[in-house]
């Protein structure tokens, strides 16, 4: 970026950057992957802009939907324009079938298919590890009200269903996923942070047999290879399916 403008931020995955306009950010997309609390690292080369580009475009299809985001326009391939938020300190994730954390943490096995969504709730805090937490402890915390987190709760729900209906229509399945969101300037609350292959499983459903193919970060996590191919191919569907 520009050093004009003053780094505000910086996450693992992104760099936050200050905006003429006081209440935008610029979020630049960075290749560095990490996984179990950045115990793991690598750079992939691509991968910021793969991910700013499929995350701009799910930011569209969801406020098309009437879905609050931050978004708001791409300034480049891996920076994007968004709305400033206070992002809330919490990782929403939901699951529609049961894999990672869920199954070692339980004895519910993986691939059990969901009767309903399960949302699990993390603090969003690397020195604690991010736990589990509940809503009580939220309310003891006093991290946000009960009204904001039903409301939390089921936009996460409403996106969910929009999220798992497209991603269905361009043969992949939605496992799960992890929302952050954020309060604007006037106390909205917006979903914030990407909705990329990072911070999604996606399961590619135009295999013939039974096999689990991951087109998502599982591929980093579990070694796999050919994590740029994955977050390509999702990009090349997204784009031919808009
Ligand atoms: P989990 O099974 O490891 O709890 O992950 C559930 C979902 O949340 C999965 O799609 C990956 C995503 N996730 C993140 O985006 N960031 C994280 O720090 C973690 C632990 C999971
Ligand atoms: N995002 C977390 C990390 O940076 C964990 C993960 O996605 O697996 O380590």
């Amino acid at each position: 970026m520009n050093n004009k403008y003053e780094l505000i931020y910086e996450g693992k995955a992104k760099k936050v950057f200050s905006h003429e306009d006081l209440d935008k950010v610029f979020i630049e997309f960075k290749d560095d992957a990490t996984a179990f609390n950045a115990l793991k690292k690598a750079k992939f080369e691509g991968k910021g802009k793969l991910n700013c580009l499929i995350s701009a475009s799910i930011f569209k299809l969801l406020e098309k939907n009437k879905i609050p985001t931050h978004f708001l326009e791409l300034k480049n391939e891996h920076t994007m324009i968004a709305q400033r938020i206070d992002v809330i300190p919490l990782e929403i994730v939901l699951r529609n079938i049961a894999y990672g954390s869920l199954c070692k943490q339980t004895t519910i096995n993986s691939g059990t298919i969901l009767k309903k969504p399960l949302i699990d709730i993390y603090l969003k805090n690397d020195e604690l590890n991010d736990p589990l937490i509940t809503k009580d402890r939220i309310e003891l915390m006093n991290i946000l009200s009960s009204s904001d987190l039903d409301l939390i709760i089921n936009l996460t729900l409403k996106i969910n269903l929009i999220l798992k209906s497209f991603f269905k229509k361009i043969q992949l399945q939605l496992v799960d996923f992890k929302l952050e969101f954020g309060y604007d300037a006037n106390n909205e609350i917006l979903l914030g942070d990407e909705i990329s292959p990072d911070n999604c499983r996606l399961w590619d459903l135009s295999q013939k047999n039974d096999t689990i193919v991951s087109l998502d970060k599982d591929i980093f996590r579990n070694d796999l290879g050919g994590l740029i191919e994955a977050y390509s191919e999702i990009n090349r569907r997204i784009n031919n399916s808009i």
